[in-house]
């Protein structure tokens, strides 16, 4: 199936196979080609130019017209958690009342919360659930996505989801990696005896993830009220042993250390920082870790903004996410994401959506495929209604701009 799509306004996120990560100022560059057609095989990028070299003689079975619309690579989502079970609303009305994350933590509810409901729920219904969840986020321009166990906090349940995890990385389009994050939060039969609960992420369920191949990536909700720095890299450790590399959650609640261990452990990259400390900023500098930010966790949760424009500033590499989850963000849309990012963390356009595509992808170490526009590849494309420009994407931060997307 050969698809061309002519008057492409603006085509971006053309650039050379050697870049796989974009740096400080660079963020800002558009990369782009104007008056442009690109031509698509079953999905796989085969060619693009201008409209003045658009080739005559060719047979394609669709040509399909943006009257002056964008086209971009898909969202590159480094950061979610959409296999859970139900959904937490009632939690959020609390929080609504007032109670913070971690009060509402402290009450039994958050994770836990979520670990009952995935325990009562059979993997069947929980594949049906989070295919929803794929197809939603699909439906808003993902193209190459990470999702995260941490939901089970037992063996059994931890591969029930990676499981699932697996099921819809063979049945969807997009690229679906996976993470292991057993070390969520202390379940509840270990409370009081969080070492044990290490000790069980490190003896058991680390050797029985390895062992199904289960997971690319290991995570640790390195905070305050949750695992300790000292924890995290005994788990990091470990995990290192099977060839699972470390994408971490630090510095959303406090500042606690965390970010060090990770840069120590070759983190690919460190998550949140709605709460890092700007002098942590060198040590990040001098490493290859990723520095994303999930600006909607904030919106969402009403916590401090990371620190994008700084981060940019010092010449690093940002990416940003969706943290889609049942408890501080439920929302996997990157557009809006790329809005925050511009509107409170004063990301230009560029920067925004470079963000969430190339440096996304890097921080799945999948920048090689995903997250730019490169002939032989197959990123998924999303095309935009004809719009004034690239601004108008992250300003028209409710219209419905995609036109269409293509996997
Ligand atoms: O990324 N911070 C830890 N984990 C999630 C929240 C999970 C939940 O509340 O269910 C997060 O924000
Ligand atoms: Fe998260």
């Amino acid at each position: 199936m050969r698809t061309r799509i002519i008057n492409i306004k603006t085509l971006y996120g053309l650039r050379p196979s050697s870049c796989l990560r974009l740096c400080g100022a660079d963020m800002g560059k558009p990369y782009s080609l104007d008056n442009a057609w690109l031509t698509l095989r079953n999905g796989t990028v085969e060619d693009y130019g201008n409209m003045d070299t658009l080739p005559v003689d060719e047979h394609c079975d669709e040509v399909v017209d943006a009257h002056g619309g964008l086209v971009m690579p898909a969202f590159c989502d480094s950061h979610t958690h959409i296999v859970y079970a139900g959904s937490r609303e009632h939690e959020w009305e609390d929080k609504v009342r007032g109670l913070s994350y971690e009060e509402v933590a402290k009450r039994g509810g958050g994770i836990l919360n979520s670990a009952d409901l995935l325990h009562q729920t059979s993997e069947y219904e929980l594949y049906e659930q989070a295919m929803e969840r794929l197809h939603e986020i699909m439906d808003k321009g993902t193209g190459c996505v990470e999702i995260k166990s941490g939901y089970g906090l037992n063996t059994e349940d931890e591969l029930k989801m990676l499981r699932v995890i697996r099921r819809i990385a063979e049945a969807s389009p997009i690229r679906v990696v996976s993470t292991f994050l057993g070390a969520h939060a202390v379940a509840r039969n270990y409370l009081g005896r969080q070492n044990e609960y290490v000790d069980l992420v490190i003896n058991e369920m680390l050797p029985a993830v390895a062992s199904e191949k289960l997971a690319d990536f290991v995570d640790v909700f390195c905070d305050k009220g949750f695992f300790t720095p000292e924890e995290t890299d005994r788990m990091l450790n470990a995990a290192a042993k099977y060839g699972m590399k470390p994408k971490v959650h630090v510095d959303e609640l406090a500042s606690v250390g965390g970010m060090q261990v990770c840069i120590k452990n070759k983190a690919v990259s460190v998550d949140h920082l709605e709460n890092m400390s700007a002098n942590d900023i060198p040590a990040l500098k001098a490493s290859d870790t990723i520095p994303t930010l999930l600006p909607g966790t904030s919106f969402f949760s009403n916590m401090p903004y990371g620190k994008g424009r700084a981060m940019i500033d010092a010449g690093l590499a940002v990416a940003m996410a969706s943290d889609y989850n049942p408890g501080s963000t439920p929302s996997g849309d990157m557009r809006f994401v790329m809005s925050l990012a511009c509107m409170k963390m004063r990301l230009l356009p560029e920067e925004a959506l470079n963000a969430v595509t190339i440096n996304g992808a890097a921080a799945m170490c999948q920048s090689s495929t995903h997250g730019s526009i490169r002939r032989g590849e197959r990123p998924g494309i999303i095309m935009t209604k004809p719009v004034p420009s690239l601004a108008f994407v992250p300003y028209a931060y409710t219209t419905p701009w995609i036109a269409r997307t293509f996997f």
